[in-house]
């Protein structure tokens, strides 16, 4: 499996992201996190802002919308140049509807589950999606502790998208950390959303790939 980090910048310097941006050219991609203060207790970025940033950069943008109402607004996601949107299950009310028009825009799919939503209210569809995030902490901010229990949810995660047999990235996001990344690895996680590891760090490019290289190598121990 190839290992995937998509750092968030959530937690860099928000006043000069087009820098902060090109200190990681060995990310997968860019994971930009929008927050609408109902969803989560916490309000950050949008469309408009997505679009701003689209031309500084070549990486991916990995969009994860924290949002009510993500059936309404997650279109103007990819018209702003969002490679792959994010919403929510839990906030959704016509997901598979949702991910049709995402990939029908020429955007791969992605669902969100909370710490204590089940993957398996995904059986039955899962191949509507390009990627399953797992929230490992409570969205809403950076910078909060591994939530380990949600391990046992990427194990499960795993066995449904081996038993799908669809190519579906397997993301988590939240507290990612070189404590914490072998063992998300190694549950089965494929794709590594990490925020404060990366730009709390003096390197964020090293930290990106010394990331990569313990996931790699955790994966390679146990698959
Ligand atoms: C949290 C966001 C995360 C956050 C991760 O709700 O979705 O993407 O930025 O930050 P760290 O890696 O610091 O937990
Ligand atoms: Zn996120």
């Amino acid at each position: 499996m190839t290992v995937r980090i998509t750092p968030s910048i959530l937690n860099a310097n928000l006043a000069s992201l087009a820098d902060e941006v090109g200190r990681i050219p060995s990310a997968d991609g860019l994971h930009i996190d929008v927050m609408d203060g109902h969803f989560v207790p916490n309000l950050v970025m949008g469309a408009p802002f997505v679009a701003s940033l689209r031309p500084t950069t070549d990486l991916m943008f990995d969009v994860h919308l924290m949002i009510e109402d993500p059936d309404r607004w997650a279109p103007q996601y990819v018209e702003a140049g969002a490679q792959s949107v994010t919403f929510h299950l839990e906030a959704a009310t016509a997901p598979i509807k949702l991910a049709r028009e995402l990939r029908a825009m020429g955007a791969r799919a992605s669902v969100a589950l909370r710490p204590a939503t089940p993957v398996e209210q995904l059986a039955g569809f899962l191949t509507e999606f390009d990627q399953i995030l797992l929230m490992t902490v409570e969205p809403g901010f950076g910078g909060q502790k591994f939530l380990d229990p949600v391990l046992a949810k990427i194990r499960s995660a795993r066995k449904l998208i081996d038993a799908s047999g669809a190519d579906i990235w397997l993301q988590i996001d939240g507290g990612v950390s070189a404590d914490t990344i072998e063992r998300a690895a190694e549950a089965g996680a494929d794709t590594f959303v990490a925020g404060s590891a990366v730009y709390r760090s003096d390197d964020p490019d090293q930290a990106v790939t010394s990331l990569r290289n313990q996931a790699q190598a955790a994966q390679d121990c146990c698959h």
